[in-house]
């Protein structure tokens, strides 16, 4: 397939255009602009099958511990699992507990909502802080901008992640704190940068309102551990629990998603469940190809393995969605970024490749140049919508031509005849060439609903799932992250003490330099240029 143009495959089939495409859960797929043939697929379809991922997505949906680093189920599919179905771990059906939580989550929602959640001055609040970082941050983040279109105006959302003390001062620099509410939310509570800003939100009210009982009113919790939320000085009764068997980066449809519902409401989170469900419905019983969640999993694949591709860009045509690449990039590089296979073999092929992207037509006039005559294959995923939530003047159809245009443009490019037939002078020629034969799938819904977001990103989780299963690699545990976090807890003692240093050369010598700033700031009240 390597000398296989896309020129080729579409003067050879004048339906393909048609025939490579799907529809499923409200979105529609036109894979036709990618590096195959019916035999292509037909192999990569074999390979699935090779790879036993129906009895993947079986055990997955049945509740069975195929997270098998961490002994837990991977259940995030119960989570919009509808009331009245069942899904059973360790002997017990998860689905009243999902629907309890959901309850309580809209109670409290409403309320908010209200105007009738009062702060501790007896003002109601107004203003909603996220405290969490990872799963526990960018879901929540990426919904917020994505449905700000049915958000709540009245009501002001911010979000704090990072441990940098930037991010909390500046996130609250114009808040009023007596009608400002904290969701601190990790699944843990132990996750060092949220508690380190959990702790300066406490403080930042407290000294505001003076009295330790105004926690009660300014701050909830999301997570699974009730004993380190009450430990840190937050009601139980003002917690909303989820469980170990939802990851952290499949989480923004559990109460992680609390600051979502405040912002849309429960009936529009329940249409983003709805969203999510419905595409859990088409991967667990579509045929593998008709099956979209199979085949965008098998297509990245195909040029991860075959093409050794190294990026995957994911370009949506919708400003709403400006943060959606970032939270694919934890969906899909924390899950696939291994290289061991579930029994502990190192991996003889590549992984995932890296996620990235910006919003069009804002890429187009910065990075897009590389993709398009870069020495990279870069496929790529455009994601857009037939209506805009914003229909002023001439924009989407603007929008519109620019996302169909990029995807002619990458799959077609332009011959050096063609070039020259412009009247480009020769030398000239070879600068404005375009190769093209550069891949990309178009995902098209009709408008950016909470529904239509709930089934894009179900189908990105499972599309995740599939490539896990291919690569034969646990998607579902990350300790890769572990190794930083522990050694930055033993940098922080040493960035306070004077102790012996045992790192290697490099971390020393740093560790030397911030010393030097905090001692010369600490005499002086200046830092001495010199330290630096
Ligand atoms: O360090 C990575 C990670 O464990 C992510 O997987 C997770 O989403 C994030 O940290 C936050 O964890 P928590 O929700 O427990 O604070």
């Amino acid at each position: 397939m390597r000398d296989v143009t896309l020129r080729e495959l579409f003067d050879a089939d004048a339906t393909r255009g048609d025939r490579l495409a799907l529809s499923a859960c409200g979105i529609y797929l036109d894979y036709s602009k990618n590096r195959v043939t019916d035999e292509t697929l037909r192999l990569l379809l074999a390979l699935a099958g090779e790879s036993g991922l129906r009895a993947r997505i079986d055990a997955m949906f049945a509740g069975e511990k195929i997270n098998v680093t961490e002994g837990r189920a991977v259940l995030h599919t119960a989570l919009r699992a509808p009331r009245r179905s069942s899904v059973t771990v360790d002997g017990a059906d998860v689905v009243p507990a999902v629907h309890e939580v959901l309850a309580r989550m809209a109670a409290f929602a409403d309320t908010v909502r209200a105007g009738r959640w009062l702060g501790h001055t007896g003002a109601p609040i107004a203003n909603i802080v996220n405290i969490g970082i990872g799963g526990s941050d960018l879901g929540p983040v990426m919904a917020h901008e994505a449905l700000r279109h049915y958000a709540d105006r009245e009501l002001t959302f911010r979000f704090v992640s990072n441990v940098d003390g930037t991010d909390f001062v500046e996130a609250t620099a114009d808040l009023d704190p007596a009608r400002t509410l904290f969701i601190v939310s990790s699944k843990t509570f132990t996750t060092a940068e949220t508690m380190a800003n959990a702790r300066s939100a406490r403080a930042w009210v407290l000294d505001a309102l003076g009295d330790p009982a105004a926690v009660a009113r300014h701050f909830v919790a999301v997570s699974t551990n009730a004993a380190e939320v009450g430990a840190f000085g937050i009601d139980v009764a003002n917690m909303f629990g989820f469980w170990d068997w939802v990851g952290g980066r499949y989480s923004m449809d559990s109460a992680i998603g609390l600051s979502t519902m405040i912002a849309i409401g429960p009936a529009a989170f329940g249409e983003l469940l709805a969203g999510f469900h419905a595409m859990d419905d088409h991967f667990r019983a579509a045929p593998f190809e008709a099956n979209m969640p199979v085949l965008l999993g098998l297509l990245t694949v195909w040029y991860r393995n075959f093409f050794g591709a190294r990026t995957q860009a994911v370009l949506p045509y919708d400003q709403y969605l400006k943060r959606f690449p970032a939270y694919l990039q934890q969906l899909t590089m924390e899950s696939n970024g291994k290289s061991v296979t579930l029994d502990g073999r190192a991996v003889d092929y590549d992984t995932s490749p890296l996620y990235w992207g910006e919003p069009g037509t804002n890429g187009q006039h910065s990075f897009y140049q590389l993709i398009h005559q870069g020495t990279e294959l870069v496929p790529c995923d455009f994601i857009a919508f037939t209506r805009s939530l914003n229909p002023i003047g001439e924009h989407h159809r603007l929008l519109t031509a620019n996302v169909l245009a990029q995807a002619e443009a990458l799959a077609f490019g332009k011959t050096a005849d063609e070039v020259r037939a412009e009247g480009t002078p020769d030398w000239l020629v070879p600068h404005r060439v375009f190769a093209g034969n550069r891949p990309s799938n178009t995902l098209l819904a009709d408008r950016l609903t909470p529904r239509a977001l709930g089934s894009l990103v179900a189908l990105y989780e499972h599309a995740v799932f599939v490539q896990g299963t291919i690569w034969e690699v646990n998607s579902f545990d990350q300790w890769g992250v572990e190794l930083g976090k522990a050694l930055a807890k033993t940098v922080a003692a040493e960035l306070a003490s004077d102790t012996e240093l045992a790192h290697d050369s490099s971390t020393n010598a740093l560790i030397r330099r911030f010393r030097a700033a905090r001692d010369s700031t600490a005499t002086t009240g200046t830092l001495d240029a010199a330290s630096l």
